[in-house]
């Protein structure tokens, strides 16, 4: 049996954002915000601070769950996850990104997956990598009336073809294979497309070339729009950080510093202070006494 979707509990002032808002912010010439997430407090401070998309990405195989790539993720783990930010946020578009292995294998398993997405996981949109190999997965999940954001350039879970983490379409005809994938993906029905690690010229034309919006990460600031990891944004990642993102906050340290004042106000008795601390009245007390 299915679990049923969550049923968000968060606070909202804004319209819920479709990705009908996201084609209109770029006709309009403004630009899209996303942020990755993967749990509920994460995407209710985002959603309230007013971002467009939220992504829960298979980076939670990285910067949540400590794997090297993001290959071993699985759809249950990321379905847990897709609950907990579908419960946070109320107005954002969920993105919800098909791990390594649920896509790839036949168009049926990629439908079946990016479904679940959307009854189980509360998301409203799924993303997935890769270019004209894509293409018949995509026009079936589309054609299934589930929304789909494509993802070329460096596109993590292929690093074991791709050599690592590296930039792409730094040659004419690796740019141009690029365009043409881009192109197909919006002919296939995507409602957006990320540009991952590509030079910054490119993306721009890519963006230019396509009326769906581009979201991009490291990929300059021609893109319709801009995402980054939120570990790497707030420094809760502490292996790499790679050069493209711009960290506005230092967590990691920040939270060592907590534990580290909590273990020492524990060891040396300063907490629980009276304040912490559950009261008893006198007279309960002296009956206690004559009873034991
Ligand atoms: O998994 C992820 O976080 C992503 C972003 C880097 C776009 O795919």
């Amino acid at each position: 049996m299915s679990t049923p979707a969550p049923i968000s509990t968060a606070p909202t002032t804004r319209k819920k954002v479709t990705t009908l808002t996201l084609r209109q912010k770029k006709e309009r010439g403004e630009i899209i915000t996303m942020l990755t997430a993967y749990d509920y407090p994460t995407a209710m401070a985002m959603d309230k601070a007013g971002i467009d998309a939220i992504l829960v990405g298979d980076s939670l195989a990285m910067v949540v769950l400590g794997y090297e790539n993001t290959l071993p993720v699985t759809m249950d783990e990321m379905l847990h996850h897709s609950r907990a930010v579908a419960r946070g946020a109320k107005s954002a578009l969920l993105v919800g990104d098909m791990p390594f292995m649920s896509y790839q294998i036949s168009v049926e398993e990629a439908v079946r997956n990016a479904g679940r997405f959307l009854q189980q996981g509360g998301m409203d949109a799924v993303k997935l990598e890769g270019g004209r190999e894509r293409v018949d997965a995509i026009r079936a999940i589309t054609g299934a009336g589930i929304p789909v954001m494509g993802h070329i350039g460096l596109t993590p879970q292929s690093i074991n073809q791709l050599g690592g983490f590296r930039a792409q379409g730094k040659t004419a005809s690796a740019a141009k294979r690029l365009v043409e994938d881009a192109l197909l993906l919006e002919e296939a029905g995507c409602f957006s497309i990320v540009l991952e690690a590509v030079p910054a010229r490119l993306a721009e034309l890519i963006s230019k070339k396509l009326s769906i919006p581009t979201i991009g990460i490291g990929a300059g600031a021609g893109c319709d729009g801009q995402v980054l990891v939120t570990h790497d944004v707030l420094g809760l990642f502490d292996r790499f950080t790679p050069k493209f993102v711009k960290q506005y906050a230092d967590f990691h340290k920040e939270m060592q510093k907590a534990f580290a004042d909590y273990i020492e106000d524990v060891e040396t008795k300063r907490f629980p202070a009276e304040v912490h601390t559950v009261g008893m009245n006198d007279k309960e007390w002296e009956e206690l006494l004559k009873e034991i």
